[in-house]
Formats: structure tokens, sequence, C-alpha cells
């Protein structure tokens, strides 16, 4: 298996890959759609690790925006992350994370947000966001849902305000 940054070739298996892993839904890979099509769009940060030619997992990680009055700052949220069911619990979503937080180190972003499994992401150093002075209100989720990541030492505390999921998120 390998990691690589996503192409248009790959955009129908994503779409494939994201329907089957959500249970035979599209809201997913619609979400992907609408965001693909954003300007929060980084297209190094949507990544697809394949086996045998076929794409097997996918994350995309996009930008959003922590506001706090006047200031605004750039964050990345993660979602969606899907693996093919047949390659679930065999660490592939685990390297696809790992890879997406590395990408977005090295692109300078602070802090990686998402809404999510409260038992998977602390695995990979998540961490409830609202004890962190972050706060959430266009989704209603429970404290150990809303996790942040934070990838350059300081900015947990730091950056602190409400987290926006740009339009295409609705
Ligand atoms: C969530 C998902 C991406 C994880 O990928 P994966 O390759 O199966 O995960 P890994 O093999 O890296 O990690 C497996 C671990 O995560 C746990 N895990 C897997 N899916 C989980 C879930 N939905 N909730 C909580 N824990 C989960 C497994 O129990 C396992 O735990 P262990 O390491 O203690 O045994 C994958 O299961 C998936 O596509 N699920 C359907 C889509 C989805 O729910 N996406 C996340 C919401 S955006």
């Amino acid at each position: 298996m390998h990691l690589r940054t996503e192409t248009a070739d790959d955009y129908q298996e994503v779409f494939d890959l994201n329907y089957r892993a959500f249970g035979n839904r599209e809201d997913e890979s619609r979400l992907i759609e609408r965001i693909r099509e954003s300007a929060d769009f980084i297209p190094e940060l949507s990544i697809v690790a394949v086996e045998n030619e076929m794409v097997i997992g996918h994350i995309l990680l996009s930008g959003a925006k922590v506001t706090d009055g006047t200031a605004a700052h750039n964050v990345i949220a993660l979602a969606p992350i899907a693996v093919h069911p047949d390659y679930q619990g065999k660490g592939v979503g685990g390297r696809l994370i790992e890879e997406g937080l590395s990408r977005c180190k090295a692109q300078g972003y602070g802090l990686v947000l998402l809404i999510g499994h409260p038992s998977y992401y602390p695995k990979f150093g998540f961490t409830p966001a609202r004890a962190f002075g972050l706060e959430l209100k266009q989704f209603e989720v429970p404290d150990e849902v809303f996790q942040v990541y934070e990838l350059q030492e300081g900015q947990l505390g730091d950056i602190k305000g409400e987290l926006r999921y740009p339009e295409a998120f609705f």
C-alpha cells in the first residue's frame, strides 16, 4: 500500500470508496466534490491510499477559519476520511491521518480540527477542543467529539474562537 496525492483520475474511485465506506450513502462523496470546487480546497491535502492500483483509502483536509472578534485564523478541518470496508482495521486510516498531519505541518498550519469519534482520533494525538477555548456553533456535538490537533507548539491556547466550517459543508 502506498499513499499519494489525489489526481482528477481518482475522483470516481474516491466517490465510490466514500459511498461504500459510509454505508451506501452519497453525502460524504458529495461533500468532497463541493470542497474540491471551493477556494478552501488544498490539492496536496487530498490523499489516497492505493493497493494493487486500487484506491482503498482517502483523506481530505481543507481550509477553515477560527474567528475571534475581528481576527480570523486559517486552520485545517479534517473531513472526511474513508477506508474501503475490506481494508479497515489494518492501519490504513492511521497512515492517512499521519501523512495528512505531516503535510499540514509542512505547509505551516497551526491546528487541525474535526468532528469525529472520540475513541479513534485521540490515538493520533487529537484532544477535545473546547477545553482550549475553541468553540463550535454550526453543529451541536458533545465536547469529546469536537477535537483538535496541535501542529505547531504554542498554537493550542493561542488560537481561540469559533471554528467556522466553510459553505461547502452545508
Ligand atoms: C474510520 C476509518 C477511516 C478508520 O480506518 P481504518 O483503516 O479502519 O483504521 P485503522 O486500521 O488505522 O485503525 C483501526 C482502529 O480504529 C478503530 N476504529 C475504526 N473505525 C472506528 C470508528 N468508526 N470509531 C471508533 N473506532 C474506530 C478500530 O477499532 C481500531 O482500533 P485498535 O487500533 O485499537 O484495534 C474506517 O473505519 C472507515 O472508513 N469507516 C467508515 C467511514 C467513517 O466512519 N469515517 C470517519 C468519519 S469522517
